[in-house]
């Protein structure tokens, strides 16, 4: 069991405009009196600069980046173009982009070290999909994944894991307890399998339909060291409750 902070990181995916900072200075505001917890918001990449004017404590990160810092990449953002816009962190390897822009575990693994080289913290997403659940296979799947994708370098300093089933993203659905405890565990093995006594102390998020009904019960849940929260982080109605759900 990790002794970090809980870390609630809000995904907005492809959501979100100028007229929504002002839900981030709500969130931001709410979560200023309270420092237990390690708050993070992921907004649009042309969102992150006027979010990072007005975020106080709470980290904004980014949803991607690109493994290199320059290049004929068009449409990419590398790690230092984050920092430079006010990210600390950045998400990586989110199955919405393996599935759309067929990322791969080596992908992610640069865009990895690519952060870590800019001097930013990684999110680092693994997930199944339900075919590879349904098949029984679905711990090997993911510690694979997360083997194949984590630097050597990795440590609890710069780098989160999330563990995002794919079949719970967005849909409502959310695997039971006792599956969530067995792939976190399974997980926490592989990170001390890898990097040894770091790999004690990072912390594994879980991402997926988490909302202010669950949150707690999935917070609790042995080894998950905090929520990656996508629809719900869209209101501060409803991201508010999932962060004071969290332990301290
Ligand atoms: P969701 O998304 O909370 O809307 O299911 C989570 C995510 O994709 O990070």
């Amino acid at each position: 069991m990790t002794q970090q902070k809980s870390y609630i990181v809000g995904n907005w995916k492809m959501n979100g405009t100028q007229a929504d900072i002002a839900i981030l200075k709500a969130i931001a505001d709410a979560a200023a009196s309270d420092m237990t917890v390690d708050v993070g918001i992921c907004p649009p990449a042309t969102l992150i600069a006027a979010f990072a004017q007005g975020a106080g404590g709470i980290g904004v990160g980014g949803q991607d980046c690109h493994a290199k810092a320059t290049g004929a990449h068009t449409g990419c953002v590398s790690a230092a173009m984050l920092k430079e816009a006010g990210a600390t962190f950045s998400i990586v390897g989110h199955s919405e982009r393996r599935a759309d822009q067929h990322e791969t575990d080596a992908d992610v693994l640069g865009k990895a070290q690519a952060l870590h080289e800019a001097g930013m913290s990684a999110i680092l997403c693994v997930g199944e999909t339900l075919d590879e659940r349904d098949s029984g296979n679905a711990i090997a799947i993911v510690t694979g994944q997360l083997a194949a994708s984590l630097p050597d370098s990795a440590s609890a300093d710069w780098l989160s894991v999330a563990y995002e089933p794919v079949w719970a993203i967005g849909t409502g659905r959310v695997p039971v307890s006792e599956d969530i405890a067995a792939m976190h565990a399974a997980l926490r093995g592989t990170l001390v399998d890898l990097l040894g006594a770091a790999g004690a102390s990072v912390r594994i998020l879980y991402g997926g339909s988490v909302n202010p009904g669950n949150a707690q019960e999935i917070l609790t849940i042995p080894d998950v060291g905090g929520a990656l929260v996508g629809g719900a982080s869209l209101k501060a109605e409803t991201f508010l409750p999932i962060i004071q759900a969290a332990p301290r």
